[in-house]
């Protein structure tokens, strides 16, 4: 099921008492509740969660140590997912079924994620088959729904995470002389150019209009990328990195791989989430950097490393408006949902889904 279905299916907007508790009554009520349930519940943030609700996580992570965490624990009866729906999905395929996952707030999607979804995938399969025969493997970035994850597992691809990619992209030709990257057309263009594929050698699948977009002879195709990008990290332009080297020519640039392959091509590096976190920890004190990438976490790394400077490569820069769906009071509700044996928050795959989505992601997770 994609957000839209799970959305127009179950959508229940928060009891107004959650929006009327003041922050002191909120956070109460979640170590009183954490408490409660001690090891039977676990909470996993993303980096990109506010710090209202990340305070409150057991573990944080990028969507490649959520994933393992999830597929570790096997202690908590109750695994509040704070991140987005393809996240809580992912938790849900890798536990058992005895686990159950939730997410608090049903409408946190990602517009990445709905740039794909499984009708227009199979669609798209089906008619590269007719050009390219079997000498495709698909590959599906994390960021996508279970369904689409279930085809790939089926066809013999995997998932990917931005922390993995390069590894998995380097395996997929190793089975395949063709990848069929799904959906984020800029983590795969940067992915495979990094690992030595031509932009000449990479076509674009358009699902709106259902054609492949390539200028030469398909012959030479040796990647290609689903039309689909991140909303937010498309918003680190080539402008912003022209104005930071003006104004500061000192600063280092560092960007997620879901921005453009020109903004990759001009900052100095780039990496997954926890690859920029690890950066930044690592650098001198004193240093400078200009960051590309969701601004809870830019926010998160200045507030934490005062001693250098640090700054968002964008000014104008607004959090991802689906990560912050998650707040302190669907954070309560959930909680309390759960205390009630309310089921309203949970987030199930269905059995045939799951299994195969499970084998995309297993090959991923024994590379990783
Ligand atoms: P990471 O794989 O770096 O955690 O990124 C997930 C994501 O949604 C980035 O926009
Ligand atoms: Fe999706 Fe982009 Fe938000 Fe990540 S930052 S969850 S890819 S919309």
């Amino acid at each position: 099921m994609n957000i839209l279905e799970t959305l127009n299916s179950r959508v229940t907007l928060i009891p107004e008492k959650y929006r009327n508790m003041s922050t002191e009554q909120l956070e109460a009520r979640v170590r009183e509740l954490k408490e409660k349930f001690g090891s039977k519940l676990y909470i996993p943030g993303h980096h990109y969660q506010k710090d209202e609700v990340i305070q409150f996580a057991d573990d944080t992570g990028d969507s490649l140590r959520l994933a393992q965490l999830s597929a570790e624990n096997r202690d908590a009866e109750h695994i509040v997912f704070c991140g987005v729906h393809f996240m809580a999905e992912t938790a849900d395929i890798l536990t058992t079924k005895e686990q159950k996952v939730y997410l608090p707030d049903l409408r946190a999607g990602c517009s990445m994620a709905d740039m794909a979804d499984i009708h227009q995938t199979e669609r798209a399969w089906a008619k590269l088959k007719e050009i390219f025969g079997d000498t495709m493997i698909p590959l599906t970035y994390v960021n996508s729904t279970a369904a689409i994850k279930a085809f790939v597992g089926k066809n013999g691809g995997a998932t990917v995470t931005s922390s993995n990619a390069d590894r998995m992209v380097k395996w997929a030709f190793t089975q395949k002389e063709r990848v069929f990257f799904l959906p984020d057309q800029h983590l795969g263009r940067n992915t495979a150019y990094k690992l030595g594929v031509g932009l000449d050698e990479m076509a674009l699948w358009d699902p709106a209009t259902d054609t492949l977009v390539f200028d030469g002879d398909y012959q030479d195709i040796k990647v290609i990328l689903w039309k689909g990008y991140c909303s937010v990290h498309e918003n680190f332009t080539v402008e912003n990195v022209k104005a930071v080297r003006e104004k500061y020519p000192d600063m280092k640039i560092i960007v997620h791989p879901e921005c453009s392959r020109e903004v990759v091509a001009l900052a100095d590096d780039s990496g997954s989430t926890n690859y920029i976190i690890k950066q930044i920890e690592q650098a001198p004190p004193g240093s400078s950097w200009a960051i590309g990438t969701e601004n809870n976490l830019v926010n998160r790394l200045i507030a934490t490393h005062q001693d250098k400077k640090i700054i968002s490569l964008n000014p104008f820069m607004c959090s991802c408006l689906t990560m912050n769906r998650i707040d302190l009071p669907h954070l309560v509700w959930c909680l309390e949902s759960i205390e009630q044996g309310d089921e309203h928050h949970v987030i199930s795959v269905s059995e045939e889904i799951a299994e195969y989505a499970k084998i995309a992601l297993t090959r991923m997770l024994e590379q990783s």
